[in-house]
């Protein structure tokens, strides 16, 4: 591993990810977790003030960065939530069938290289009816914007730990097969290629 992939990208994302809009796209879907949660990317720990302590049952913070998990343990560590972390990719969740209330993912299909198989493990792991809560940047409605981030993402993956900027996010969860049971969408501020927001809740179809 690198050293900019070791020292510099997670400081980097924890920096780039804490920023004020995207705290209110937090603030929107978090706190509808409930139950046993799966946070699939649970990255520096960002979102976890953001949950409903009296809903939530426990989390389970998946993060295959070992520097992201070492800063997600300790905010972890600074709240009342009950935390486990999970060392491995989302294509390869550890977790039972049908044991989960709910999948939160925020920021995250857009670097998961394989998201067909991180999301059919997500359908696994969830209970009947049970929600998989998402808020995530991607491909945007406007012509032009998706030219510039098709001109734009080869490079910016190659520096951000694969990130990709145009990923057609409800697509990739309808795929994987989902129902979008709610969803917004809308640029945040920030610039308009890496700005697309889409955050809602799906359950399995
Ligand atoms: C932009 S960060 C977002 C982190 C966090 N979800 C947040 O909202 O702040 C992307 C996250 O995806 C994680 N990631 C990368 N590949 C992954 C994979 N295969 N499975 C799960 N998470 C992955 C990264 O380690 C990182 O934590």
């Amino acid at each position: 591993m690198s050293i900019y992939s070791k020292y510099i990208l997670p400081w980097g994302i924890n920096a780039a990810c804490g920023g004020k809009p995207v705290a209110k796209q937090r603030a929107k879907i978090v706190p509808q977790a409930k139950g046993m949660v799966l946070e699939v990317g649970i990255g520096s720990g960002l979102n976890l003030p953001f949950y409903d302590r009296a809903q939530v049952e426990k989390v389970w913070g998946l993060e295959p960065s070992v520097e992201l998990r070492r800063m997600a343990e300790k905010v972890a560590g600074e709240t009342d939530l009950a935390v486990d972390f999970i060392d491995l990719p989302g294509e390869e969740i550890p977790l039972a069938d049908n044991s989960i209330d709910t999948v939160l993912i925020t920021y995250t299909l857009c670097t998961i290289p394989d998201t067909a198989r991180a999301l059919a493990q997500i359908h696994r792991v969830l209970k009947p009816g049970a929600e998989l809560l998402f808020c995530e940047h991607g491909l945007a409605p406007d012509a032009d914007v998706r030219r510039w981030q098709a001109r734009i993402d080869p490079v910016w993956s190659k520096f951000t730990g694969g990130c990709h900027i145009n990923r057609p996010i409800d697509g990739l969860i309808r795929n994987a097969g989902f129902h979008i049971t709610q969803m917004d969408t809308m640029y945040i501020p920030g610039p308009r290629t890496h700005s697309f927001n889409y955050w809602g809740a799906a359950v399995a179809a």
